[in-house]
Order: C-alpha cells, then sequence, then structure tokens
C-alpha cells in the first residue's frame, strides 16, 4: 500500500493549506525527512517531509491549491512497490478519512510497547489504550518515572512544607502569634513519600483499568518490533514501539565528585537527616529549588554557578528578581564561578571553585549536584536496531518517529526541553501518529515552571530571544500595584508580556510571584490559540486575584494599564 501524504494540521485553528511548491516529481526517490512541498497559511509557512523512504507515485494536487487539512496530496510508493492500483487524481478532492478522534473509536487495533513507565510514557499508554490499542508497558523501577518519584512531585512536596516554615515565619504580618514552630524532617519526608505512593498507586489502576498490560522490568531490543525483558527473557513484540526511558542526573568530571556526600537530586530526597550546611553546584531549575527548601528548613545555603546568573534559560530580568529574593531569604549565591574539585573530610567538604583568575572555596557538610540532567538509553541497546541518536539524545521527526519505521521516542531520551508536561504531550502525540494520525509535534507554547518563592514561570520567547528575531514590545506590572498580591504579603515580582510590533500576537509571558505557576496556563491556552496582547488585555480577569497583574500587563501595550500611573 502506498503512504498517503496528507495535508498536515498545524495549529488548533488551521482548517486548510495552500500548496506553494513541490520540491520533488513524480517518480522521483525520496528519502525519509527529505522535503516533498512547501505549504502556507495565513501564519506560517511550513515544509513538509517525507514520512519514509519510497518514490513520489503520485502528486494529487498540484502547486498554487488550497486544501483542506487532512486531505490527501500525494501518495509516497514505497521501495519496490508500483501504483497502478493507485487511486486516480480525482481522489485528491475528497479529504482523507478522518483517524479516530482521541478518547473516542479505535483508530486501528494494534499492538504498542512503551519502554517507560514516566510520564512520557503512562499517560502515552492511557491515550493508546482509550484509542483501541493493545498496549504494554515495560518500566524497571516504579510507575511514574522521575517526575512522580524523584522530580516535580516529591520536591513539590518538600517546598509545600518549606511555605508552611514561611507562614509561620511570617504569621504576626497577619496579625498572627505564633508560640514558635519545630521542623521535624522525618515527618516532612514521610508526608512526601505519602504523597508519591498514593500517586503512583493511582498510576498503577489507570493503567490496569485501561487493560494495559504492565511489565516490571529492563526491556531492550531485540530488533525494530521486539523487545526483550532482561531479567525473564521475556520477548514482547509491537506493531510499533514508543521508546520513553527518561533521563538522569548529569555528572561533571572534577575530583572529588564520587565523594561520600556529594549527591544527586535522587539521593537528595532519599536523604534521612537535615544537613547543617549544602554548598548546591549548579544554579538552574533543581538547585534554586532545592535551595529554597534548604533555607526554609534552617540549612545553611550556597549555591554555585558557572554562568552570570542563575536559572540561566530565564528571562533575564525575571532570573535577576528571583536572585535577589533567594539572596534575600539567605542564600549565599556564587556565579560565574567554575568548580574545580571537592575534598572530602570526616564531616566536612570543602569545594574549590575559581571567578576569573581567583581561586576560593566554601565547606559544607553536603554537596549537592544539579548540574542538569541527560536522556537515558543506555540499557536498551538502540544501536542493535540502528535508533539514530545524536549529542546523547535520540532523534526524531516532528511526528516524534526515529530513523526506524515504526519505532517513536518521548519526553526526557530525546532531550531539547526536559520537562514533565512536555514529555507527556510527546509521548500522546507519539502514539495518535503510531494509530493514524498525523500529528506534528508543537513545540509554540511549552510553559516552564519554578516552585521557589515567588514563584516563577514562562511560556515562549524571552525578551532576549524574542529580540534577536524582530521588532517587539514589552509590556510590565509590578505586583506592587496588585490587590491581592498585598493581601498575601507577596508584592515583590511581575508579568511582562513581549508581543510582536506588527501583528499584536503574544510571543511570551513571564511571570514572577505568588500562584505564578497556576496562572501560566491562560498564557500558554491564549499563545496556543495565537492571540494578540489586546485580547489579553480585554479578557476580563477576576478580581480580586494576582491574574490581574497579566490582564494588566498586556493593557501596558494596548491603550495603557489601569493600575499604574
Ligand atoms: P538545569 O539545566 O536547569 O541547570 C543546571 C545548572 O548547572 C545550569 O545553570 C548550569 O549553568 C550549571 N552548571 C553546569 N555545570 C556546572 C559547573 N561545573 N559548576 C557550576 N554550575 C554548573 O538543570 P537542573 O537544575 O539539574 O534540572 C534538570 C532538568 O530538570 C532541567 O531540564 C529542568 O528543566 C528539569 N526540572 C524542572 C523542574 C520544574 O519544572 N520545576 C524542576 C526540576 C527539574
Amino acid at each position: 500500500m502506498p503512504v498517503d501524504i496528507v495535508m498536515p494540521k498545524l495549529g488548533l485553528t488551521m482548517t486548510e493549506g495552500l500548496i506553494t511548491e513541490w520540491r520533488k516529481k513524480e517518480g522521483e526517490p525520496v528519502k525519509k525527512g527529505e522535503i516533498l512541498f512547501v505549504l502556507e497559511t495565513e501564519k506560517v509557512t511550513y515544509e513538509v517531509e517525507a514520512p519514509e523512504d519510497g518514490t513520489l507515485g503520485r502528486i494529487l494536487v498540484p502547486a498554487q491549491q488550497t486544501v483542506p487539512v487532512g486531505a490527501v496530496v500525494a501518495l509516497l510508493a514505497k521501495p519496490g512497490e508500483t501504483l497502478a492500483s493507485a487511486p486516480a487524481p480525482a481522489a485528491a478532492a475528497a479529504p482523507a478519512p478522518k483517524a479516530a478522534a482521541a478518547g473516542q473509536a479505535p483508530a486501528a487495533k494494534k499492538k504498542i510497547v512503551i519502554v517507560g513507565g514516566g510520564v512520557g510514557g503512562y499517560p502515552a499508554a492511557i491515550r493508546a489504550a482509550r484509542m483501541g490499542a493493545d498496549v504494554t508497558l515495560i518500566e524497571k523501577d516504579a510507575l511514574g518515572g522521575t517526575c512522580l518519584n524523584w522530580g516535580c512531585i516529591p520536591t513539590k512536596s518538600l517546598l509545600q512544607s518549606a511555605g508552611v516554615v514561611q507562614t509561620m515565619k511570617d504569621s504576626e504580618v497577619f496579625g498572627v502569634k505564633c508560640k514558635g514552630y519545630e521542623v521535624d524532617f522525618g515527618a516532612v519526608m514521610n508526608r512526601k513519600n505519602t504523597v508519591v505512593s498514593q500517586l503512583t498507586r493511582g498510576v498503577g489502576a489507570l493503567l490496569k483499568a485501561k487493560k494495559v498490560k504492565v511489565i516490571q522490568g529492563t526491556a531492550s531490543f531485540v530488533d525494530p518490533k521486539t523487545v526483550q525483558v532482561n531479567e525473564t527473557g521475556e520477548k514482547v513484540q509491537g506493531d510499533a514501539i514508543l521508546i520513553a526511558s527518561g533521563s538522569t542526573p548529569g555528572r561533571i568530571p572534577i575530583e572529588g565528585i564520587d565523594g561520600p556526600d556529594v549527591m544527586d537530586s535522587n539521593q537528595v530526597l532519599a536523604m534521612k537527616a537535615l544537613p547543617a550546611s549544602v554548598v548546591v553546584i549548579g544554579g538552574g531549575v533543581i538547585g534554586v529549588e532545592f535551595a529554597q527548601f534548604l533555607i526554609a528548613m534552617g540549612t545553611a545555603v550556597t549555591i554555585i554557578e558557572m554562568l552570570p546568573g542563575l536559572v540561566p534559560g530565564v528571562d533575564k530580568e525575571i532570573a535577576a528578581i528571583l536572585q535577589k529574593q533567594l539572596t534575600a531569604s539567605g542564600v549565599k549565591v556564587v556565579t560565574g564561578a567554575a568548580v574545580k574539585g571537592i575534598a572530602h573530610k570526616k564531616t566536612e567538604n570543602t569545594v574549590t571553585y575559581a571567578i576569573g583568575d581567583k581561586t576560593e572555596t566554601v565547606t559544607a557538610q553536603k554537596v549537592f549536584l544539579t548540574v542538569g540532567r541527560k536522556p537515558d538509553f543506555s540499557l536498551l541497546n538502540i544501536d542493535k536496531v540502528g535508533v539514530k541518536h545524536e549529542r546523547g539524545a535520540i532523534v526524531v521527526n516532528q511526528f516524534m518517529e526515529t530513523n526506524v519505521p515504526g519505532i517513536y521516542a518521548a519526553g526526557d531520551v530525546v532531550g531539547g526541553i526536559m520537562l514533565a508536561h512536555l514529555a507527556s504531550a510527546e509521548g500522546e502525540c507519539a502514539v495518535k501518529n503510531i494509530l493514524g494520525h498525523r500529528e506534528v509535534m508543537n513545540y509554540k507554547a511549552v510553559p516552564s515552571c519554578i516552585y521557589t518563592t515567588p514563584e516563577v514561570a514562562s511560556v515562549g520567547l524571552t525578551e532576549e530571544k524574542a529580540k534577536e528575531r524582530g521588532e517587539i514590545q514589552v509590556g510590565r506590572f509590578p505586583l506592587r500595584g496588585n490587590g491581592k498580591a498585598l493581601v498575601l504579603n507577596e508584592t515583590e515580582g511581575m508579568v511582562k508580556v513581549i508581543s510582536d510590533r506588527k501583528y499584536g500576537e503574544v510571543l511570551g509571558v513571564h511571570i514572577i510571584g505568588p500562584h505564578a505557576t497556576d496562572m501560566i496556563a491562560e498564557a500558554v491556552l491564549g499563545m496556543t490559540m495565537e492571540m494578540t496582547a489586546e485580547e489579553l488585555a480585554g479578557a476580563i480577569h477576576p478580581h480580586p486575584t494576582v491574574s490581574e497583574a497579566i490582564m494588566e500587563a498586556a493593557m501596558t501595550l494596548a491603550g495603557g494599564a489601569i493600575h499604574m500611573p
């Protein structure tokens, strides 16, 4: 059977596309990933790639014609295949049959094997099962993966405890005298464990309810359609395999890195006692969240960051406010510092670092290493089946498929932005494509959150990146002008809305302040719908809420804010 080449859906609002140019001729051999045609919508120009090797057998829609999303525009003959029985060009007028809508009738009864039960794998398993597939999920450790067991959820539980401490410290501001408090670190960790186990049990129950077969074990490839469970030798076959094997904490090659008091994030989350002092190497997202937790618990914290500022990927203005706040809460922040080594003595560790040509040291009971994470496919034997990887990450196309037909990958293992919610979206995109959809993974509006106090949340381009792309406008609103922030006693912060100068489309929203991580969802939805700053400013926001600051920041780009002179 030839492969249908269809008009892809590139955004929620796209209903049709104009084929501006065919880059291949009928009868021309094509390699997977080569550009077949260029399409244009009102908003974008996009190059559509060949989903696999073959010959462009028949062009059904010539250039300069507009066709609806889902219409078959060409047929790609597989190697050795002829198109004698292929539909005539008239077929082009009719849109391709719609693939089954997610969550509804089965697209096709396919066997899908998913390797990894984290947030890249388990939602994909549930989605695939809901779409009627026969799904097997193989997990070597705990369901829920890093996010539920050693990442997002446990750290947020710890930060919630830190927040309670902060409330106690600040209680008199609210007219409540608090007669002392005591942190029971064991109880803090136990609560974290309870939250985690409740969620992981829930994941198990959801998979069971959807009849996903869960195998406990380590998968490795036997051939492109088969993996073996190493512990039992069981072989599991699928029409398609999704790799969602995640990532592991990164390490740096310095002396003393294997010392007994040097801990990665997994080890920190299993600590039995609160250290008196800690040096955190790496001032990224994990580093600042741990620092926030520890300082609230009473530990002395120093962060050593290689780059000139903390949380390097974050909009610079927002990152600077966070750095100021962390410093004000007692965290010692050292930036522009290259760590040279860690010397371990009985009860303490001396970390040596260089700032320019000056060498300095800091001593602490423990050293936390939070220098990034790296994709992990080490146990999968992917080279045996020829899955391509570059710079330590599995390479996928916009449909989340690897270079090997039928093998897909999603989540941290494909590198790039390593965030739980993105992993889930990629995994779902992959299984929908396995089951007959043609969904392009859309990275336009991926939010990112930091759960410090104040919280930080962003979506879209930072001001620095937006400026590189063209003419922009920036609207800012400080939280001291927001009533709810004053009620909460959390007025240190701001909202920043970045829009394109010509069309007014919102390109980025950055928030630092209370509830930032929840509020960013509004901006994500808006950016997904390609909203303008004017539309954001015109939406009625509930009062009194911190979310009004988003509206007011947008208003500064659309006639001026109300609560700012
Ligand atoms: P990261 O990439 O956010 O930060 C690592 C930091 O370490 C960078 O600032 C880097 O400049 C610094 N660094 C690297 N080598 C260093 C050295 N030799 N000396 C000093 N500093 C050095 O990585 P992080 O914080 O470990 O987080 C890993 C992943 O987990 C990230 O992709 C992050 O997005 C994700 N994550 C997300 C969370 C969230 O959404 N709230 C929470 C925790 C992690």
